[in-house]
């Protein structure tokens, strides 16, 4: 067998970057600043600048960041929030935390929210649509501002996964009325745990954001509406700082690799390559294919020392504390079809061409 290939192992990460860590770690370590502080401020202005975005809170995680972002949006009780069957379980369980219903929505062939079926979706309760950029593809967004605008329901962008995506020139989250990334440690730019931030335009949302993530407080002991405790660990928005700077590179070799992955395995029967993989609109999180052999698949290239993984095996409808009764034949054709190949900016080109070698192995 040769050299086993992990689907990520964080352990990988280059020598200078574990160093520039431990430097930061250690600066941390003797200011003795561990919440806010001067590094929050600057993780703040980093992201505004690299997002063009005029509003930023850094906050604990991902999944916080939409609980918030729907409660700043004054959404809650009685109201129903848009949301695709195929994410991550935080895009639903995170409207039900806000008191809110979600409602969900099949997906298109790509896993992201299926924009033709909206209109027989929208109800007078419908307040807010959930667009997840899957994998770090975008939503058509400036399809989707339009048919909400009409509606005058709110966009929240589940980024996630997409950060350092941007569609006209527009990042992901800077299109609906919040977006919400997470810096899970195994997102494009991700924290040593957990980390994420709210975007916004506007101020109203913003101050309303920002209570929320700092227990409703306007000053210190001013609490002006229930909030929580959703502020960022500094040291996290520290290592970030650090990540930031390399994080252009990594996105160039991630379309590198994910370029070398699309002509390897161009014209194979039966595996569907990622759509747009290659453009703005993607970020190049995940490299997912699609066959209906899928399991079949997994388990040859686990043989072969290839790690890979499911996004997501089942969807959120199908999963007990959400079960509806209603059927998402394009989701969950995709949980059963949908397989991610390693790719990370630590691999190197000869990873791609042995996962390459062994898939095509499998197709002959
Ligand atoms: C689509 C999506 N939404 C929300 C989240 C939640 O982010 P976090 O893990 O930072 O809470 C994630 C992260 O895994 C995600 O992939």
């Amino acid at each position: 067998m040769n050299k086993p290939i992990p689907f990520l192992d964080l352990s990988q990460i280059p020598l200078n970057l574990k160093n520039a860590l431990k430097e930061k770690f250690s600066h941390m370590l003797e200011k003795g600043v561990f919440s806010g502080g001067e590094e929050v401020v600057l993780l703040e202005s980093k992201l505004k600048e690299y997002l063009n975005v005029p509003f930023v809170i850094a906050c604990s995680n991902g999944s916080d960041a939409l609980e918030v972002a729907i409660r700043a949006l004054g959404i809650g009780s009685g109201d129903e929030v848009l949301v695709p069957a195929l994410t991550w379980v935080s895009t639903a369980e995170a409207v039900i935390m806000s008191g809110a219903k979600p409602i969900f929505v099949d997906t298109d062939h790509n896993g992201l929210i299926d924009l033709e079926k909206l209109d027989s979706m929208y109800t007078q309760r419908t307040k807010a649509i959930i667009s997840v950029h899957l994998y770090g593809k975008m939503v058509d967004m400036e399809k989707l501002v339009s048919w909400s605008s009409q509606k005058n329901i709110r966009i929240i962008e589940d980024a996630a996964q997409a950060f350092g995506a941007f569609q006209n020139g527009i990042s992901a989250g800077n299109w609906g009325d919040i977006g919400c990334f997470s810096f899970y440690p195994t997102k494009n730019l991700g924290a040593l745990g957990e980390a994420g931030v709210l975007v916004t335009k506007n101020e109203n949302f913003h101050d309303r954001s920002t209570q929320i993530t700092n227990h409703g407080q306007i000053k210190r002991d001013e609490h002006l509406r229930i909030g929580r405790n959703a502020k960022i660990d500094s040291i996290q928005a520290g290592f970030l700082n650090v990540k930031m700077d390399y994080f252009e590179s990594w996105q160039q070799k991630r379309k590198l690799l994910a370029s070398m992955y699309l002509d390897s395995l161009k014209n194979i029967d039966g595996l569907k390559l990622p759509d747009d993989i290659l453009e703005p609109n993607h970020n190049a999180h995940l490299f997912v294919i699609q066959t209906s052999n899928r399991n079949e698949l997994k388990s040859f290239l686990e043989t072969k020392g290839i790690g890979t993984a499911v996004h997501y095996p089942t969807i959120i409808p199908k999963m007990l504390p959400y079960l509806d009764g209603k059927e998402y034949p394009n989701a969950e054709k995709l949980s059963k079809c949908i397989l991610s190949l390693p790719l990370n900016p630590w691999m190197k080109e000869e990873d791609i061409l042995s996962i390459s070698y062994e898939i095509k192995r499998f197709y002959l």
